[in-house]
């Protein structure tokens, strides 16, 4: 994937890590929205992922990366809003398998856990990888099916 539009955003504790990615990302020739933060002044996440999730929620950017601490909140955030499948990964077969099987169109990464090496070899190969379809599409509706409850 490249030459697309994708969104970043991260709190205090992800704004170091999240410019590292968006420079990555602006390297491999993306189109790159920042929603933030710009500094380490304390912030709360769910501010900022908010931003981020109504993008790709809406379809207007396809797909986002998120940083926090752990990444756990700006998880839950994200799977939060309709159509955005957030995974908070941490290694790279997940990291795959989060598009094979999971079409994942946010990636949460955290920033405090992973390392700058490691986050950026998760970020090319959630890039790469592309959604298999078939059986894991079935599976992928069963859930959009409880956002309708
Ligand atoms: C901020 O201290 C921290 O709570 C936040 O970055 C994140 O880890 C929350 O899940």
């Amino acid at each position: 994937m490249s030459g697309k539009k994708i969104a970043v955003a991260s709190d205090h504790a992800g704004r170091e890590l999240k410019d590292d990615i968006k420079a990555l990302l602006i390297e491999r020739g993306m189109e790159v929205v920042d929603f933030g933060a710009d500094s380490d002044e304390s912030v709360d996440y769910p501010d900022f992922g908010i931003a981020l999730s109504e993008k790709v929620s809406s379809g207007e950017i396809p797909r986002g990366i998120l940083v926090c601490g752990t990444g756990i909140g700006m998880s839950m955030v994200a799977n939060k809003f309709r159509n955005v499948r957030a995974a908070l990964v941490g290694d790279l077969f997940s990291a795959r398998m989060s598009r094979e099987h999971n079409d994942s169109n946010v990636l949460v990464i955290g920033g405090r856990v992973t390392g700058k090496d490691l986050a950026f070899e998760i970020v090319r190969v959630w890039l790469d990888t592309e959604f298999e379809g078939g059986r894991h599409q079935r599976r992928l509706d069963k859930i959009s099916a409880i956002s309708d409850k």
